[in-house]
């Protein structure tokens, strides 16, 4: 069923937790442009909750240029078909004039030092503008009503591991804040060849995106080294993208998976043990592309 508006979001969800008798609701937050990366948060949802809601959001407010989003992809249609394939019951795609009426709000959540870097380096305010989003979409999505005996449903929203740096954010957001829900993390879908899936992807030409591998090459080798405990090598990884002339690497680099801090040197240079991140983001042609892969030793 889609639903457009808060009030109706509510009533809906309102009305399914007392017809399924639903003790949990799922929200999957998105923009659309569905793909099988999104399709892996929906059935995860599904999955463990009796109610899930999907949103589709392009959310104006976490774009830097005007022209990046009026290019985002907008495919309603088969959004809407992917996610009652997927078994989601609500989807919840609201006007920008239902999510910010009276315009851009006065009053935002602030990312902070971790919003910064990173990708953030490279898009001043744009994790304000998506945790202000997600904010507002973790209130929206509430579950509409209380259990007979007097109880809250369990919550939970769904976030991509594609996405390290938002995700982190929403975590911290979430619990520095006390956000009623529980933050479920979905680990990276990618295509056969290790491409990791995004909207974005169907601006590669055929060439840009078979360059475009070498990103999941470099953060593999990487994790290889630290699957076997030796030294991590960030910079053979990193000659390996530059020597890919199609590819310009902004960044690569292994880092703390909450704070998103670069290892200290000799973590990287002796046997690894231990948790880390590494992170690499590229522009290949037209497409700014990010990447990740978690490493445990
Ligand atoms: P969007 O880019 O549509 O992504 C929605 C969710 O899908 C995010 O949590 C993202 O990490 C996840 N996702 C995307 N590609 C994925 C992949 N290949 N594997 C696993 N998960 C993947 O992220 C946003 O929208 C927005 O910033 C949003 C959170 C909706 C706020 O506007």
């Amino acid at each position: 069923q889609l639903v457009t508006t808060a009030a109706q979001l509510r009533a809906a969800s309102a009305r399914l937790l007392a017809q399924k008798g639903g003790t949990s609701q799922g929200l999957v937050p998105t923009m659309g442009a569905l793909h099988e990366g999104h399709a892996q948060l929906a059935r995860t949802a599904v999955v463990q909750n009796d109610v899930v809601v999907a949103s589709i959001f392009v959310n104006p407010l976490q774009f830097g240029e005007a022209a990046d989003l009026d290019r985002y992809p907008r495919t309603l249609e088969a959004d809407l078909a992917l996610l009652d394939a997927e078994g989601v019951d609500l989807a919840f795609a609201p006007a920008v004039e239902e999510v910010y009426p009276g315009g851009e709000p006065l009053v935002r959540i602030t990312a902070g030092p971790l919003g910064e870097k990173w990708e953030g380096a490279s898009r001043p305010g744009h994790f304000d503008g998506a945790l202000t989003v997600v904010a507002k979409l973790l209130h929206y999505g509430l579950p509409g009503a209380g259990l007979p005996g007097g109880g809250q449903p369990a919550y939970r929203a769904y976030f991509g591991q594609k996405d390290a740096q938002q995700l982190a954010l929403v975590q911290r957001m979430v619990a520095d804040l006390n956000f009623p829900v529980e933050i479920v993390p979905v680990p990276i879908v990618r295509s056969s060849d290790g491409l990791a899936l995004s909207s974005r992807n169907r601006f590669l030409s055929e060439d840009e995106r078979g360059a475009a591998l070498v990103l999941s090459r470099a953060l593999r080798l990487i994790e290889e080294r630290a699957n076997a405990h030796q030294p991590l090598d960030v910079e053979s990884a990193q000659a390996l993208v530059r020597s890919q002339p199609l590819v310009e690497l902004d960044y690569f680099e292994v880092v703390d998976p909450r704070t998103l801090e670069p290892l200290a040197e000799n973590c990287k240079e002796t046997p690894f043990r231990g948790e880390a991140l590494a992170i690499i983001a590229a522009k290949v042609g037209p497409v700014r592309l990010i990447d990740n892969v978690p490493l445990d030793a």
